[in-house]
Parts: C-alpha cells; structure tokens; sequence
C-alpha cells in the first residue's frame, strides 16, 4: 500500500500498472457513485413488480436503514421472512402506482421484459418518474435477446422461440437497447434535468438514471 502524504490518498504498489488513480474508500464512493453513502444512513426504496422480493431482501442485507416498498399485480412476497423495513402494495404500474409524486429516493425496475408491450413502456417509465424524488434515481435493468443467424444449437432455437412469443405478445425482446431513449423521451415535461446513465452490457443492459 503506498499513501500519497499530501492528501494521506492510497494508491496500489503493483509496480507493473501504469494505473494511476487511488484505490482507497474516496475512490470507491466515486466509483460506485455518492448515493452509496446515502443508502448507508438511509433512504425510501422502492422496487416495482418485486415478485418474492428477492431483490429486497439483498438490498436489505446491505442497507438495513433504508425504508423499502415493494408493489406487483400479484403478492408472491415471501411470507416466511418478516421484514419490518418492508411494506407490500398491490399496483399495476401500467395503470398508475398508489403513491404521490416524488416519494422515493431510489426507484428499481427489473425484469419486465415479458411483462409489457411495447407501446406501455413509455407509460411506465414516466410513472416511476413521477414517484422519483428531484435528486432520486431510477435504477433499470432489463437482459436483452440478439439472434444470431446460422446458428443451429437448441440454445439458439430457445431464444428464437422466446423471440417470436414476445413478438405475439406485442412485447419488444430488444427494449433493453431503448432504456436511455425511453427515459429522455418520457421525462415528465422535463420536470426532472436527465443528468446521468450508464450502461453494462453482459446480455443485461442496466440504465442508472439520477434526477434533478
Ligand atoms: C420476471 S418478474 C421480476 C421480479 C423482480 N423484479 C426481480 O427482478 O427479481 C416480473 C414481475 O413483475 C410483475 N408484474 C408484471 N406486470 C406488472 C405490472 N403491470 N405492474 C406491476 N407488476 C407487474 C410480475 O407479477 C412479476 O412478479
């Protein structure tokens, strides 16, 4: 470990890199992004179409102080586990959520690839704005389905399948690649300033949206 004396920044020792950045907590937290410091002391979560609340769960591993909400058309929450910093709502967020405008400083959407037709999406995504605080951010994440040509494994052939029963379906097996346009196009009139996204793709395309 070598630390830098002026500002006491910690930097890596591997002789070999040329990577010059810290690695100490600072660096992280600008990594990762300052809300990380804000979700340790506390902040309203809320996760759209939670299911068991699988992802609840971890977040609440993480970040006991938060306050959690989790909504669906169908409560399949885990009744095992009693969670006090979890409440359960049922919603369609087609139709429109049962709370205010700007409620939640953290808003998450995961996973709804085969639940809406394409023309919803631009719905949905201006109601999880609405429910977003000024400042909040949205977190999107959706896996995205490419066909290759030519290709005849039984893996390609599932994934044609699973394309063709989205496309009856009306549903958009591609709609992780439109995240970013769905968010500038739907944002409330501009309520909120578009400040900040960004994209991993592994098959997975996830959007991190911060509101001002
Ligand atoms: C594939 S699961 C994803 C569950 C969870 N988001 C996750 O990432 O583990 C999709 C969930 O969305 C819910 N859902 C589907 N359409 C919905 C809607 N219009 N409004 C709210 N929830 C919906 C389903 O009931 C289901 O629990």
């Amino acid at each position: 470990m070598t630390i830098d004396d002026d500002d006491q920044r910690v930097f890596h020792n591997e002789k070999s890199s040329t990577y010059w950045f810290p690695k100490d907590e600072d660096e992280q937290q600008r990594l990762t992004g300052n809300y990380m410091r804000d979700f340790k002391k506390g902040v309203s979560v809320l996760d759209v179409g939670c299911s068991s609340g699988i992802w609840i769960m971890d977040m609440i591993t993480d970040y006991p102080n938060c306050t959690y909400h989790g909504c669906d058309i169908v409560d399949t929450t885990n009744k095992v586990l009693k969670l006090n910093q979890f409440t359960f709502s049922y919603a369609n967020v087609i139709t429109g959520l049962p709370y205010p405008e700007n409620t939640f400083d953290f808003v998450n959407l995961r996973f709804f690839i085969f639940a809406l037709r394409e023309e919803e999406w631009p719905r949905v995504i201006k109601e999880i704005i609405r429910v977003t605080k000024p400042g909040g951010m949205l977190q999107l994440t959706e896996s995205d389905i490419t066909l290759e040509e030519g290709i005849s494994s039984v893996y390609h052939s599932v994934k044609r399948a699973v394309f063709t029963a989205c496309k009856s379906r009306g549903q958009n097996p591609q709609i992780a690649r439109e995240l970013e346009k769905l968010v500038l196009e739907n944002n409330n009139n501009d309520r909120f300033e578009y400040k900040y996204i960004k994209k991993i793709c592994v098959g997975l395309y996830r959007s991190i949206v911060t509101l001002v």
